[in-house]
């Protein structure tokens, strides 16, 4: 049997149809499932106090997520956003500044912490907010955990970029 030309563009043209759609199909079955959605990072949990051990309103330096960022847990003694512990009190928050990473220091009077560079202020009762200053962001809160059971508090990430990095994880 011979086809004519159009008989065989017809033929060949519906095959390469098939087995498009089939390919199509085989493709999206086969990808690997999206990351949508993921909003946090693999931080690495730790251990930075006991909420039976802090004071009101006396921060307690520590480090996370590694040794060369600096970051103060805080005892407000009044609930507070964000708060955790057995009187949702506890918060922790980058000490360095997010205008230009001056080492913050908290100022017990005025419940703030303050920059000694340009002199920008931050309310660790209300998520770190920039209160005053040239700095335009908040101080990154350490994200808390508690555990009731020892009564520890853990660092299990952060909110907002450290100052000077393009991620929070080296
Ligand atoms: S570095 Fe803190 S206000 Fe400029």
């Amino acid at each position: 049997m011979t086809l004519s030309r159009r008989d065989f563009l017809k033929v060949t043209g519906s095959a390469a149809a098939g087995v498009g759609i089939t390919v199509g199909k085989a493709t999206h079955a086969e990808a690997p499932p999206a990351d949508v959605g993921r909003a946090t990072l693999p931080y690495v949990p730790k251990v930075i106090g006991r909420a039976g051990q802090m004071k009101n309103n006396v921060p307690v330096a520590f480090t996370f997520p590694d040794p060369s960022s600096p970051c103060a847990v805080l005892k407000m003694g009044t609930p507070v956003p964000g708060g955790v512990g057995p009187n949702q009190d506890i918060v922790a928050y980058s000490t360095q500044c997010t205008h230009m990473g001056c080492p913050v220091s908290y100022d017990p009077a005025a419940k703030t912490f303050k920059c000694p560079c340009h002199f920008s202020t931050f309310d660790p009762e209300r998520s770190g907010q920039m209160v005053s200053g040239q700095a335009t962001e908040n101080l990154p809160a350490i994200v808390l955990e508690y555990n009731a059971k020892d009564d520890t508090v853990r660092a299990v990430g952060v909110e907002g970029l450290i100052y000077g990095r393009q991620s929070n994880l080296l």
